[in-house]
């Protein structure tokens, strides 16, 4: 199905960034990754690692906004305030974990601290949710692993 762009939102989890103390760099490299690619990103957030926000977040998104695609930065490492893929969890109908082991697989062969992304790959009834760590160099890294591949679950979703 699909004869427009999909429709893509961009969600970045840091509480520096949320405070001003951090220009967030990563939410735009995705943005711009994800336009070239051929996505419409129609929704920009940046919030804080709080679980409950983020939660009522994705679900905006998914349920109001309707967006295809929620890929989020930051918030997936072993710090205490880390939350996204716990927040991602909570709101998910399905898991989706090939896409997140995708992007470890790949994130090995560059550092061997892509273990450490706990991110999470799940579906929201028609929405696709990706968490990405919080670093510009690991977006990329990531997202390019994984971009190639996602239209035609994106197709088999809507
Ligand atoms: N994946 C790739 N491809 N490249 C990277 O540089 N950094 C890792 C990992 N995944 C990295 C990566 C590091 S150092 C951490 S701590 C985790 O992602 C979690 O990042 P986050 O806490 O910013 O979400």
């Amino acid at each position: 199905k699909k004869e427009q762009r999909w429709k893509a939102a961009v969600v970045t989890l840091s509480d520096k960034g949320y405070a001003g103390e951090r220009e967030d760099k990563s939410g735009p490299l995705l943005c711009s990754m994800l336009e070239e690619a051929g996505y419409e990103v129609t929704e920009v957030r940046l919030l804080p690692d709080e679980q409950k926000m983020i939660e009522q977040c994705l679900c905006e998104l998914a349920d109001e906004k309707k967006v295809d695609l929620i890929a989020t930065t930051g918030g997936t490492g072993f710090a205490p305030r880390d939350c996204t893929p716990e927040a991602t969890f909570a709101v998910a109908t399905k898991n989706a974990p090939g896409i997140a082991e995708a992007m470890r697989l790949a994130s090995l062969q560059v550092t061997p601290r892509a273990m450490l992304s706990r991110g999470a790959s799940v579906i929201r009834n028609q929405t696709l949710i990706i968490n990405f760590p919080g670093s510009p160099k690991a977006v990329k890294e990531n997202l390019e692993a994984v971009l190639p591949s996602l239209e035609h679950g994106l197709a088999i979703l809507t």
